[in-house]
């Protein structure tokens, strides 16, 4: 019995000794203390054992198991420690290498130029409000006073779904949407898409974006908006904007106008960038034709309003002096990144 205990004990600890892993650790426990076990089996096999002797018998085979539990947990210890030690030197950290550098996004020109417009604003009182893209043609003609056969539906030539359904070729029918409401009185101004029928070129593109103005209200007057208007360019361009209005014609005002705006380049003196003229032109604007209003049930006795209608693009383009609106689309990150 003797020999037989101790032939289990070198062999456990010579398995243990070769054991390089936790697994095979655990497996040389379970080979030997585990139900199955070999010296399980020798306990197991106490009843053969003559009474007198089992005291000692039972005496070994606790003492042997407990020096090969002894080893197995000293085995273990040493494995761990080496774990440790190995996966410490694998994740080192030089901390001496130079960061990573944070990539963030940023916005694209257009959207800078809206949020100054917003803020400038928003800072006077005006709501920012949307409107369909996809408009009934009354919103977009006929209600700002272009009948099916004005002259005017030629020139914004636009993108039918169907027979009255189109893609709005500009955000003046926001106007009406904001009228027939009937919410009195009105300061919105309303960004978004348009859509024309052009071909692409450094200062075309069938998808654009344009920012409409409208206040309505009683005692609205010319004056109120030049006096406006005036404040919007001088907050875009600078203090010493000057503006000028050319006598214009759109259909949905009455009187209407274009403005332009003194050259932020060179100051009034003429240069490339305003082709020598000193100004630059920059929206459409005029009174709301008594009709429209008529139109969207308001009385034209009692109340009247201006509106205006800026290019999105022409904005970002001035401002950044960006020669070609096809840069806009491309989504050059080279292009992009510099704004
Ligand atoms: N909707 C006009 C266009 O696309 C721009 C415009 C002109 C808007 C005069 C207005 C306005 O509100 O009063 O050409």
């Amino acid at each position: 019995m003797k020999e037989k205990l101790e032939q289990i004990k070198s062999q456990a600890i010579a398995q243990i000794d070769v054991s390089d892993s936790l697994e095979k650790l655990n497996e040389v426990r379970v080979n030997v203390l585990g139900k199955k076990g070999e010296l399980t089996a020798v306990l197991k096999s106490m009843k053969d054992v003559a009474p007198e002797d089992r005291p000692k018998v039972g005496q070994m085979v606790n003492e042997v198991r407990e020096e090969i539990e002894q080893k197995l947990e000293g085995a273990k210890k040493q494995l761990e420690q080496a774990a440790r030690e190995a996966q410490l030197k694998a994740e080192v950290i030089d901390v001496t290498l130079p960061a990573k550098k944070n990539v963030i996004g940023h916005r694209h020109p257009n959207t800078i130029a809206l949020e100054e417009i917003e803020r400038i604003f928003v800072g006077m009182g005006y709501e920012v409000v949307e409107g369909p893209e996809v408009e009934k043609d009354y919103y977009n003609f006929e209600a700002l006073n272009i009948p099916a056969d004005h002259p005017a539906k030629d020139e914004q030539d636009t993108f039918y779904i169907s027979g009255d359904i189109l893609l709005r070729t500009q955000t003046s029918s926001v106007q009406i949407h904001e009228m027939e409401k009937g919410t009195i009185p009105i300061r919105m101004i309303a960004p978004g898409r348009v859509f024309r029928a052009d071909e692409v070129d450094a200062t075309h593109s069938p998808c654009f974006h344009q920012v409409e103005g409208l206040v309505v209200d009683k005692n609205i007057t010319f004056a109120d908006l030049k006096g406006t208007l005036a404040k919007f360019v001088q907050e875009l361009f600078g203090e010493q904007t000057k503006v000028k209005f050319r006598p214009h014609h759109f259909p949905f005002t009455e009187p209407s106008a274009e403005m332009d705006v003194s050259c932020f380049k060179c100051g009034g003196t003429g240069c490339r960038f305003c082709k020598g003229s000193g100004w630059i032109e920059i929206l459409g604007c005029g009174m709301v034709h008594p009709h429209v209003l008529e139109m969207c049930g308001i009385d034209p006795q009692e109340y009247s309003g201006f509106a205006f209608g800026v290019g999105l693009e022409r904005i970002a383009l001035l401002k950044y002096e960006i020669d070609d609106m096809r840069l806009l689309y491309e989504n050059d990150i080279r292009f992009l990144k510099q704004f």
